[in-house]
């Protein structure tokens, strides 16, 4: 007989987000007048308080995302209190779009997924590339809900639709000195305004890159996501493809995503890269191991009130998902592996 034991992962939480969040932020940065005034994660006084949000209750001209085919993962469902769904999708992080929260949303729906290309190459047997229709239909879609912590300090929680990145890679074949994964988002400067100026993409030197070890891509966790809330990835957040590794800060989920490279040496990302001393390969979140400019005991998670009144929750060794992933950092001092 099978016998089911609930994982700590699967334990309730109370989130909610209100709409006031964004009016709110709104209001704030209009009295400042620092609208313009957008900052990345890498300098001080970036984060919380003032990014440039503006949320938008006419979502006639929004780009039109399609309902999918899934099956729910019953081992993955029992986060019940979803981040609202237009939360999800008015405050973001996405650079190549601007820095603000509300950047991404507001320049991102005319943004083009179809036609696509997602190649995966390095060293594996079958080397392929995937279009468009490939990354919905060649796989198995399933439906996982998952908490999403990012590094500034706040949390969401939200449900993906997707298919393991384990069984992409064992689709192309992993070849035994394959040691990391190397992931790359599109270069497209002409679509994405953050990618034409470096004042606007938060000074990163695109495209944006992120890694894992091959055994944290191989782990049942690591999903790769084509939709969220039933339907296909809207652009802000990382449409037609994404990266979600959930007991990682959120910096590690890369967005639209169009090579994965199988590499025997450790990729550099792209925070690690701007900030070696902030940003660590591993970004397992870690309430111990403090951010020099955010503590990460707490986090605000995305709910009622305004942006100075926010419920602040305990945060979670590996985000909550410990008994799934403790064991791929053994030995490790994660203190100095961040
Ligand atoms: N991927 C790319 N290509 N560019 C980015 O700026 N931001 C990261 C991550 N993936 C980012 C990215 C950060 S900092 C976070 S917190 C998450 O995306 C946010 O995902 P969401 O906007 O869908 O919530």
């Amino acid at each position: 007989m099978l016998i089911k034991h609930t994982k700590k992962s699967q334990l309730k939480e109370s989130q909610l987000t209100s709409e006031s969040i964004y009016k709110d932020r709104r209001n704030i940065i209009k009295g400042f007048g620092l609208a313009a005034l957008a900052l990345p994660f890498a300098k001080p006084a970036s984060a919380g308080l003032f990014d440039s949000f503006t949320g938008k209750d006419d979502a006639s001209g929004d780009f039109q995302r399609t309902p999918l085919n899934f099956t729910k993962n019953p081992d993955y469902q029992s986060l019940t209190d979803l981040t609202p769904e237009n939360k999800v999708l008015q405050y973001n992080n996405f650079y190549e779009f601007g820095t603000g929260k509300g950047d991404p949303y507001e320049h991102s729906q005319q943004f083009k997924v179809d036609p696509w290309s997602l190649t995966i190459d390095g060293l594996v047997d079958k080397p392929m590339t995937l279009n468009y229709e490939d990354l919905l239909k060649k796989f198995e879609i399933e439906e996982r809900l998952y908490r999403m912590r990012c590094v500034e300090a706040w949390s969401m929680n939200i449900p993906w639709l997707g298919f393991t990145l384990a069984t992409l890679l064992q689709q192309a074949g992993v070849k035994s000195d394959a040691k990391y994964v190397r992931f790359e988002t599109v270069y497209d400067p002409e679509q994405m305004r953050g990618q034409r100026s470096r004042f606007v993409g938060g000074s990163i030197n695109f495209p944006y890159v992120e890694g894992l070890t091959i055994e944290e891509a191989m782990n049942p966790l690591a999903l790769l996501s084509v939709g969220l809330y039933g339907k296909t990835l809207a652009p802000q957040n990382g449409a037609p493809i994404r990266l979600v590794v959930p007991w990682k800060y959120g910096f590690k989920s890369i967005k639209s995503i169009v090579k994965i490279t199988l590499t025997d040496k450790a990729p550099r990302n792209t925070w690690q890269a701007i900030g070696p001393h902030e940003y660590g390969f591993y970004a397992n979140v870690n309430p111990l191991a403090d951010h020099p400019r955010w503590s990460q005991r707490n986090e605000r998670v995305i709910g009622e009130g305004n942006v100075f009144q926010q419920e602040r929750k305990p945060t979670l060794m590996f985000n909550g998902y410990e008994e799934e992933v403790a064991h791929l950092y053994k030995g490790l001092d994660l203190l100095k592996n961040f």
